[in-house]
């Protein structure tokens, strides 16, 4: 990977590369972050472990000052009907003393190249301000439901004659990690989970003191795997109110999804909380004796195309559908221009093209294709510009989802 330049406000020669120096970043997201001095050992812990791990950091120097970095994930997440290649953007920050002189908004121009090459399709981030990201193009991507109840709510009739079987581990094995990857081969936009992954989610960190474990639930019918759990199960030192937070709640069927929630109901004498953290497209009321404590949603995560051209190939679940857009992308010029979108029998098909039926940014067809929004929604709110040759051609809506933080 090359380093790029720049020569930004204030004269600063910006250097686009690899940071290998980790007390660098440390130094740096403490203060950016506001890590509290308590807090110092499990960011160093934290950042080490990422690395270990394969995340890399990428940054901006001045000179020999690290001004600006961010982490890496190489993720494989589905989209639409396929799984691909994303990178997910973490960790970014730049030094108090660097702010407002251009190395983030250069970080992110060359963060996309840094992708291109690496062959991610799309990247995913957690934004701090939509309108930050929204200018770089990212948009509105996945959201998550926060259902909170108390155990002795759930209300779960019998399933006579089906038998499951339930075992809790501190770390998930192959039955429960073969099952996870199946689940999230075929639903929403979940992504695969190696040892990375999976520790990333289960390793409890020196600052997490109120965590007392992690880890999965597993139901299995028939000596086969047919839901999961994944939790973390936590308490305050001085107010006995443990609270167990399903962060991973699936299941083949209704019976498996009763399993689990019998599962939860057991843990009445012991948790006073459940919070369940699942798709905007779950609903638990049926087997709820009354409304849950609290139920949010969140808007979690934004995302945008880093190649248009690489979505050439994607199986999308829509009916046969052509439109061409006009993209505009000022940080990856390789999306600009006239590109038609055609469908053909469950095949995305992206080529370059003459006419066109829609103009917008690449944040707002990010979200279109991503299945968070539709083109009649973005039409409406001004994303998006109908030409005269637009003749209401869109795409289906999904519920994006991803249950892995970065
Ligand atoms: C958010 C953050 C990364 C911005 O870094 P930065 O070094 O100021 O970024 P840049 O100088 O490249 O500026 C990026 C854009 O933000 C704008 N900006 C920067 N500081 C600003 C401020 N105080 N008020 C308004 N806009 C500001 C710039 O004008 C620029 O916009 P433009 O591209 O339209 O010109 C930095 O403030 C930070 O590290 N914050 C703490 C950590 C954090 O929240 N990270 C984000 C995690 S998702």
């Amino acid at each position: 990977m090359l380093a790029g330049t720049i020569r930004g406000r204030g004269d600063p020669v910006f250097v686009y590369r690899e940071v290998r120096d980790l007390q660098a970043v440390t130094e740096l997201a403490k203060s950016a972050f506001v890590i509290r001095r308590g807090d110092h050992t499990a960011a160093t812990e934290w950042i080490e472990r990422s690395v270990e791990q394969g995340r890399k950091l990428y940054g901006v120097y001045d000179g020999p000052t690290l001004v600006s970095v961010y982490m890496l994930y190489d993720y494989r997440m589905r989209f639409r009907s396929s799984v691909v290649p994303m990178g997910g953007i973490g960790l970014l920050c730049s030094r108090l003393d660097a702010r407002g002189k251009g190395a983030v908004r250069f970080m992110l121009a060359r963060s996309l190249e840094t992708m291109r090459e690496a062959g991610h399709v799309v990247s995913v981030l957690n934004p701090f301000d939509q309108s930050f990201y929204g200018k770089y193009g990212w948009e509105m991507f996945a959201r998550l439901q926060r259902i909170e109840l108390a155990p002795g709510l759930i209300r779960v009739p019998d399933d006579p004659g089906i038998e499951h079987k339930v075992v809790d581990l501190p770390y998930p094995d192959s039955a429960s990690c073969d099952y996870y990857n199946e689940y999230a081969q075929r639903h929403h936009t979940l992504v695969q989970r190696g040892d990375a992954e999976w520790e990333q989610r289960l390793r409890i960190f020196s600052n997490q003191s109120n965590t007392a474990t992690r880890g999965v639930v597993r139901v299995s019918r028939e000596g086969k795997a047919a839901g999961l759990i994944g939790y973390d199960l936590s308490g305050k030192p001085d107010d006995w109110h443990p609270t167990f937070t399903a962060n991973l709640f699936l299941y083949d069927d209704g019976a498996a999804k009763r399993a689990l929630l019998r599962y939860l109901k057991g843990l009445s004498h012991q948790v006073k909380t459940i919070r369940v953290e699942v798709p905007t497209d779950e609903d638990l009321w049926p087997y709820l004796s009354d409304r849950p404590v609290k139920r949010e949603i969140h808007d979690q995560f934004m995302i945008r195309v880093v190649s248009i051209e690489a979505l050439d190939g994607l199986k999308v679940d829509a009916d046969d559908v052509s439109l061409a857009v006009d993209i505009e992308d000022k940080l990856a010029p390789w999306n600009g221009g006239i590109w038609r979108l055609t469908v053909d029998a469950g095949v995305l098909r992206v080529e370059r093209a003459d006419r066109t039926d829609l103009r917008c940014g690449i944040g707002a067809l990010s979200s279109i294709l991503s299945g968070f929004t539709d083109c009649e929604e973005a039409i409406a709110a001004g994303l998006v510009e109908a030409l005269p040759s637009y003749a209401g051609q869109d795409l289906p809506r999904t519920t994006p989802f991803l249950a892995d933080y970065f």
